[in-house]
């Protein structure tokens, strides 16, 4: 193999190598550059987007693998990643600069959607991607509490500056409206109130804006899906057969609105004590899973009942979460199995600009 760049054996080799982003070959779109070969040493850069964080390691290691396969006599490969800029392109009439929008909901309250929908968000953050966390119980605005941030948003040039919290862009009716202050919302003002969370907030450019839904109606769900395309709704229940119920209540209102049912996430699954490492069943076992199958939705994933989510959610730690203690993994597995299933559906990819990343 020579070490002159760009190399058709290599390129060759990956010529149906997709992106996971966009279902596109990475050669297809300038994705592979530096390509260096020398004796039995291959090493090459492929370029993948922030969209994509959570299945860069996998990715790596896929393209690795391949490049092994092709080259079975060469004894050292290295894929270093780098990052391909790729910017959203104006989403709905609003023009929200963000590439996927993914509703969080339930039937009811109190299954841990916010929980779910701030830990979803920062996991995504946390992985590498661009992520707007958007606030839309403006019945009972949690997200304030559980990020443990509470003040005034700034105004500049008329348009809402999110609070930041770590990098994680933050917009809720809770930094507005006075703790312990209820509002009555009258059909057209919450219309008003979510149109210009989305329209008047500077987002700034987004792999995902997630929306943290009141539970039930379906108020908000048609306001949403009247203002812009969403990607998809999660939908958050107990095992219990009655949040389960909930849960098919909330998959069919999503359905009514045209939001396409991302999954089913199963939450205070079962509690694993600290004490003796049993598992206890508190509320059964397997129902999400059971329902989600029946209802042909994916199984998105679950979280045990964990002392240390409520102690997080209670002091304002959202980042604990991502603690061992706290169930990193589960969470971090939500993350993945949401990002890898939009990765297999594609439907959202626009056609792309050329880069002229190769040489
Ligand atoms: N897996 C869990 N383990 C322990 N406590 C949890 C878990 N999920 C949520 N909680 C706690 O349950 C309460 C309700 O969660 P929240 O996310 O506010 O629910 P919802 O938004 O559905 O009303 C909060 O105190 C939260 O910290
Ligand atoms: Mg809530």
């Amino acid at each position: 193999m020579s070490s002159s760049e760009p190399n058709p054996a290599v390129l060759a080799a990956l010529a149906d190598f997709k992106d996971p982003e966009t279902g596109r070959g990475v050669v297809q779109q300038d994705q592979v550059s530096e390509i260096q070969a020398s004796g039995n040493k291959l090493a090459l850069t492929l370029a993948l987007s922030t969209h994509s964080a959570p299945l860069w390691k996998e990715t790596q290691a896929e393209c690795a693998d391949r490049l092994r396969k092709q080259f079975p006599d060469l004894n050292e490969i290295e894929v270093r990643l780098a990052v391909h800029p790729r910017p959203p392109q104006k989403l709905g009439e609003i023009g929200l600069m963000v590439k996927s929008v993914i509703a969080v909901g339930s039937g009811k309250g109190g299954v841990g959607k916010s929980t779910i929908a701030a830990s979803l968000a920062y996991g995504l953050k946390r992985a590498g991607c661009q992520v707007g966390l958007m606030d839309a119980d403006v019945y009972g605005p949690s997200i304030p509490h559980l990020i443990g941030i509470n003040r005034r948003p700034e105004i500049v040039e008329q348009r809402i500056q999110p609070i930041e919290m770590d990098g994680l862009k933050v917009m809720s009716m809770g930094f507005l409206v006075p703790p312990g202050e209820a509002v009555v919302w009258r059909g057209p003002m919450l219309h008003g109130a979510i149109t210009q969370f989305l329209r008047d907030t500077a987002w700034g450019e987004l792999d995902y804006l997630i929306i943290d839904m009141p539970p039930g109606t379906g108020d908000i769900a048609l306001t949403l899906s009247q203002l812009l395309p969403l990607t998809g709704a999660v939908v958050v229940c107990t095992p219990q057969d009655v949040a389960l119920l909930d849960a098919v209540k909330a998959i069919a209102m999503f359905r009514k609105v045209n939001i396409p049912v991302l999954g089913m996430v199963e939450n205070m699954s079962y509690f694993l004590c600290p004490d003796n490492g049993k598992r206890y069943d508190i509320f059964g076992s397997g129902g999400a899973k059971r329902r989600a199958a029946e209802l042909d939705v994916p199984f998105l994933g679950e979280v045990p009942i964990n002392i240390q989510i409520r102690v997080n959610g209670d002091e304002g730690k959202i980042a604990g979460n991502f603690s061992p203690e706290a169930g990193a993994a589960y969470f971090e597995a939500i993350c993945h199995t949401v990002v890898k299933n939009l990765a297999a559906s594609h439907k959202q990819a626009p056609p792309l600009p050329k880069l002229s990343v190769l040489a």
